[in-house]
């Protein structure tokens, strides 16, 4: 992934200090993290910001996105009705990978209660080192977007 491209992060209340440990990492690692918050641990529902981060992917104001919930998987499933969103909930470093190399995923989601700080930044360097691969991936990619229209 090449440096100076803007990473959107958003989560609910359930997981503010890790998004804000992976905006962190993001930053020292030559990214750009756009974090849009919550900052205050007040309950929030998780669409509102799943929605917040997807539109500025979709937009094109931010190549990536990583997003974070309990569980990862409310603000994977809101993230993914914006169009133009592939947003897959990863727990483990290949999957990672995999969801840019063959879905050219372009948001990732965390569950903060599922993985610790250390799997999560692993999880997010495995994701933004990737790079689609193409070929006959982008045939089923490009059917995936078929089913948006
Ligand atoms: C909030 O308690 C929790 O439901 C939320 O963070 C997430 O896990 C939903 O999918």
């Amino acid at each position: 992934m090449k440096a100076n491209l803007r990473i959107a992060l958003s989560s609910d209340h359930a997981a503010i200090p890790l998004r804000q440990a992976l905006a962190a990492h993001i930053t020292a690692k030559g990214w750009t993290a756009v974090d849009i918050g919550p900052t205050t641990p007040e309950s929030t529902p998780y669409p509102e910001h799943g929605a917040a981060a997807a539109r500025l992917v979709a937009s094109g104001d931010c190549r990536l996105g990583i997003i974070l919930c309990g569980t990862g998987q409310g603000i994977m499933l809101a993230a993914n009705k914006v169009k133009g969103i592939r947003c897959g909930v990863c727990s483990d470093t290949f999957s990672a990978r995999m969801i840019r190399l063959h879905n050219d995923a372009n948001m990732l989601s965390i569950g903060a209660r599922v993985v610790g700080e250390g799997l999560a930044l692993d999880i997010v360097d495995a994701f933004l080192s990737a790079e689609f691969e193409g070929g006959r991936h982008a045939t089923r990619v490009e059917m995936i977007g078929a089913l948006e229209r």
